[in-house]
C-alpha cells in the first residue's frame, strides 16, 4: 500500500490555512447577504436531509476541503476499502463491513473469493433462528417459551446491538424483552438477571474473538445462574452433566469469528453464528453480532436496516465528493478540529430512542481515529480523533448546552431530528412533537446567529447584565433530518457515521480499523490480579501508586 500523503503538505491544506487566517465568522451576515446559502449547502443522501449551512465555511472553503480529499487520495482509498484490499494494515485485514449489507447477487471479493454468498448464508441461519424464538418454536429446556433474551458482549459486541434495540423499541415483539450484559462489574450480571425466569431466558454470547475477559467471565456467571436456577426448580438434577449440556444447548447461543473457541466454552457450534475477520468489532452491528437485534425486531425489519446501510454505502461509493454527505461531513470535521481548533464533537439527537447513539459513536469514532501514528508507522502530522460525546435533546439543553452557547471552547455539533414522532401525543391542542422540533430548530438558530448586545438592550436589560446575556453565535452545527426513525433510517445514520470516520482517518493517514491502544490495560489487569489476591512479590512489583491503592483495597474489603 502506498505511504499516506501528509495532508499538511498539500496545496489544499495551505489554502485552508490561509482561509482560516482570513476567516471572520459571521453566520448572520453570510445568511443575510446570501439567501441561497441554506439551499446550496443542503444535500440529500437516501432519506437523510443534511444541512451544512450553519458551519463556519464559505463555498471556497468547502471546495478546498473537497480538494484536500482529492489530494490525500480519498477516492482511491474508498475504492480500496470497497474492493476488499487489506487496508487494515497493522492487522493485515480487509475492511468489508459494507459487504455485510450487500444485496444477494452482488460480488465482493476478498483474495479472489466472493464473500456475499457466505454473508447471506449466515443471515439466513440467523433469520431462521430468530423466527423460531419469536414464534415460540424454540423453547427453553423445560418447554417454556423464551421471553427474555440476554446479550453478553462488550464494546462493538454490545454497543451496536443495544443502541439499535433502544432506537427501534417500537418494532420489538410484545412479550420478548432484551437485556444487555457488558460490564465485568458483577453488578451488571446481578441486575440484568434479576427477576428473570431461567426457564424463559436465552443468552447470546457475542464476542468476535471469544477471548474477551469480560464477556467470557459474564458468560460463565450466566451459565451458573441458569444451571443453579433450573436445579433449584427441579427442572434439572444438580451435577447431572447430560442435563446441564441439554440446558445449555437450549439457553445459550454464540456469535463469533472463532467457532472453535465457542465449543471449548461448552456451546454447541450448531448454535453458533459466525462472521469474518474483515469485520471490525465497532463495525459489526450488521453482522451476526446483531443476532439479538434480529430476534427483537424480526428478520424483515433487520433486512430494512441492512438495506438502509447499503443505500448510504452506495451514496458514499458513487456520489462525487462535492455532493457526498459522508465525505463532506468528515472533511468538515477536519476543518473544525485541525483548522478551527475544536477538540470535541457533540452529537445531539432529538429522538429519545437514540439515547445510546452517542455512546455507540464514541467507540466507532474514538477507537477508530484515536491514533498517534499513521498506517505506515510514522507519526501523524496533525491532531487526530476528536472527543465525541452527546445526549438527546432536550435533556442536554438543561445540562451542558450553556457551555456550547457561551463557553470559550468551540464545540461543533450534529443535531439529528425526525419529521414524524415515534409516538404522536398532544398536550391539549399542542402537538408535542412540534414543541420538540421547535427546540431543535431554536437551538441550532441560537448557536448560529446568537443575540447581539443591541438586541439584549432592546429588551430593557440593565446595562450591567448585558454582556452576560449576549450570545456570540457562530457556533457550527450540522442538522440532519429524516422522515422518521425506522430500521432503514437508522441503518443510513449508522453507515453515514462509519463513512465519516473513514474519511477523517484517510485525511490523517491512519489505520482506522485497528485498536492496539486497548491492549496495554488488558495485559496489566492480568499482572495486577495476583497482587490484589495477596501475592507479595506481585504486590512489590507494582508502582507505589498502584501498590497504595491495592493496600487500601485490602485494608477496607469486607469492612
Ligand atoms: O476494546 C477492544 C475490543 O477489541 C473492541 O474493539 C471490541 O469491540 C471489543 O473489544 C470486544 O471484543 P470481542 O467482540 O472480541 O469480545
Amino acid at each position: 500500500m502506498p505511504h499516506p500523503v501528509d495532508p499538511t503538505t498539500t496545496d489544499a491544506w495551505r489554502e485552508l490555512s490561509d482561509a482560516r487566517d482570513d476567516l471572520e465568522p459571521d453566520l448572520r451576515g453570510w445568511f443575510a447577504s446570501d439567501p441561497d446559502r441554506a439551499r446550496r449547502m443542503s444535500l440529500d443522501a437516501g432519506d437523510l436531509h443534511v444541512d451544512l449551512s450553519k458551519n463556519l465555511v464559505d463555498d471556497q472553503i468547502l471546495a478546498e476541503l473537497v480538494r484536500l480529499g482529492e489530494q490525500v487520495g480519498l477516492a482511491e482509498r474508498r475504492a480500496a476499502m470497497f474492493g476488499g484490499e487489506r487496508i487494515n494494515v497493522t492487522e493485515k485485514r480487509a475492511v468489508l463491513h459494507t459487504a455485510l449489507r450487500a444485496p444477494r447477487g452482488t460480488v465482493v471479493e476478498v483474495d479472489g473469493t466472493d464473500v456475499v454468498p457466505e454473508v447471506h448464508e449466515v443471515l439466513d441461519q440467523i433469520y431462521a433462528f430468530a423466527d423460531k424464538v419469536r414464534s415460540g418454536a424454540w423453547t427453553g429446556v423445560t418447554g417454556r417459551r423464551i421471553k427474555n433474551v440476554v446479550n453478553i458482549g462488550i464494546g462493538g459486541s454490545d454497543l451496536g446491538p443495544v443502541m439499535a434495540y433502544e432506537a427501534l423499541k417500537p418494532y420489538g415483539q410484545e412479550g420478548l424483552e432484551l437485556r444487555f450484559i457488558s460490564n465485568i462489574d458483577p453488578t451488571d450480571v446481578h441486575e440484568k438477571t434479576a427477576y428473570l425466569d431461567p426457564e424463559e431466558t436465552l443468552f447470546i454470547v457475542a464476542s468476535k474473538t471469544f477471548t474477551t475477559l469480560e464477556t467470557l467471565t459474564n458468560a460463565r456467571l450466566a451459565k451458573k445462574w441458569l444451571l443453579d436456577g433450573l436445579a433449584e426448580r427441579g427442572a434439572i438434577r444438580e451435577g447431572d452433566s447430560d442435563q446441564a449440556l441439554a440446558a445449555i444447548a437450549q439457553h445459550f447461543v454464540a456469535v463469533s469469528t472463532a467457532l472453535d473457541k465457542v465449543s471449548e466454552f461448552g456451546i454447541d457450534p450448531a448454535n453458533a453464528f459466525g462472521f469474518w475477520d474483515w469485520v471490525g468489532g465497532r463495525y459489526s452491528v450488521d453482522s451476526a453480532i446483531g443476532t439479538s437485534l434480529v430476534v427483537a425486531i424480526g428478520p424483515e425489519r433487520f433486512a430494512e436496516l441492512l438495506a438502509g446501510m447499503h443505500t448510504m454505502d452506495e451514496h458514499f461509493r458513487t456520489a462525487p465528493l462535492e455532493r457526498n454527505v459522508p465525505a463532506l461531513m468528515g472533511l468538515l470535521n477536519v476543518w473544525n478540529s485541525n483548522f478551527l481548533g475544536a477538540h470535541t464533537h457533540a452529537v445531539l439527537p432529538y429522538a429519545q430512542y437514540l439515547h445510546r447513539f452517542p455512546a455507540y459513536l464514541q467507540q466507532l469514532t474514538m477507537e477508530s481515529n484515536g491514533k498517534g501514528v499513521r498506517y505506515d508507522g510514522t507519526p501523524v502530522t496533525t491532531e487526530t480523533g476528536e472527543i465525541w460525546w452527546g445526549e438527546p435533546g432536550t435533556n442536554g439543553q438543561h445540562a451542558f448546552y450553556q457551555l456550547i452557547h457561551q463557553g470559550t471552547r468551540l464545540v461543533p455539533a450534529d443535531f439529528i431530528a425526525f419529521a414524524n414522532p415515534s409516538h404522536p401525543l398532544k398536550d391539549g391542542a399542542q402537538d408535542v412533537h412540534e414543541l420538540f422540533l421547535a427546540n431543535f430548530l431554536a437551538q441550532t438558530a441560537a448557536l448560529a446567529f446568537g443575540k447581539t448586545a443591541e438586541e439584549v438592550r432592546a429588551e430593557g436589560t440593565e446595562e450591567s447584565l448585558v454582556s452576560a446575556r449576549v450570545f456570540e453565535g457562530n457556533r457550527p452545527t450540522t442538522s440532519i433530518m429524516a422522515p422518521a426513525l425506522t430500521p432503514s433510517t437508522l441503518g443510513q445514520l449508522i453507515a453515514l457515521y462509519e463513512h465519516i470516520t473513514f474519511v477523517e482517518g484517510v485525511v490523517w493517514g491512519i489505520d482506522s480499523f485497528d485498536q492496539w491502544g486497548v491492549e496495554l490495560g488488558k495485559k496489566l489487569a492480568k499482572e495486577v490480579g495476583p497482587a490484589i489476591e495477596g501475592d507479595a512479590d506481585a504486590l512489590a512489583a507494582q508502582d507505589p501508586s498502584t501498590r497504595g491503592l491495592i493496600e487500601y483495597y485490602r485494608d477496607h474489603r469486607g469492612s
